[in-house]
């Protein structure tokens, strides 16, 4: 009976050995915007984003802001050896290309010195240009248009008057 009881014993500490081995070696990874998992499990890609719906060029929301790129760009090859974009909305190839040429912002420095070139500070052009899509947003946000918040103010002032 003792025998019993002990190795039932080593037999339940072993077991428990296995379940805390495999949560360590496996433990669970964050849930963020997507399931965590475990950190070795593979999770299946998110669905990209549609194809952009976009109708021509479209307004901005604030004068600064980076207009918002009204075609597909699937596929286009932004590396260091090449540059898709430039092949159209560079100054030399704009025109023919019919599209409007980076404006004149790209072509300043990073201590302002005005450059021949796109500036390097300017060469991924998705860092803040992206086609408009029909994505679900990821998270909520409280977005009001320049026009939205002058009116806002406007409204707040009159009524303070
Ligand atoms: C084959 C030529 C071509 C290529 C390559 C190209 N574009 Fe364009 N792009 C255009 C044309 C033409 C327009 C204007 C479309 C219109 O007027 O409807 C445009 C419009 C835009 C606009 C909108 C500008 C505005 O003022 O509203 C942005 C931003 C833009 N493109 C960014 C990009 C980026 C970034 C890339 C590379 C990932 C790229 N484009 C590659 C031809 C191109
Ligand atoms: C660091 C952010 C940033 C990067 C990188 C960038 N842009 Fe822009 N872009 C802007 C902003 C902001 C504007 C609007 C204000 C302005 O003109 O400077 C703009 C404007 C534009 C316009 C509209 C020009 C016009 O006169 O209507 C085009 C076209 C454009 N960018 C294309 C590109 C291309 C192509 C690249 C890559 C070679 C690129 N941008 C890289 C921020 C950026």
């Amino acid at each position: 009976m003792k025998w019993f009881a002990i190795s039932s014993l080593v037999t339940a500490l072993a077991l428990f050995g296995v379940v805390v081995a495999d949560e360590l070696s496996d433990p669970p990874a964050p849930d963020g915007l997507r399931p965590g998992g475990t950190i070795s499990e593979i999770q299946p890609a998110p669905e990209i984003a549609g194809e952009t719906t976009l109708q021509g060029r479209m307004e901005r929301n604030w004068p600064e802001q980076p207009p918002v790129i009204p075609h597909n760009i699937r596929d286009y090859q932004v590396d260091a050896r090449f540059n898709r974009c430039l092949t159209c909305h560079s100054r030399g190839e704009a025109v023919e290309a019919g599209a409007p040429m980076v404006s004149v912002s790209h072509f300043r420095g990073r201590n302002d010195q005005v450059l021949l070139a796109v500036s390097p500070d300017r060469y991924f052009c998705v860092q803040c240009h992206v086609p408009q899509t029909d994505a679900e947003p990821l998270v909520g946000n409280s977005f009001r248009t320049a026009e939205q918040v002058l009116t806002e103010m406007l409204k707040r002032q009159e009524e303070g008057q």
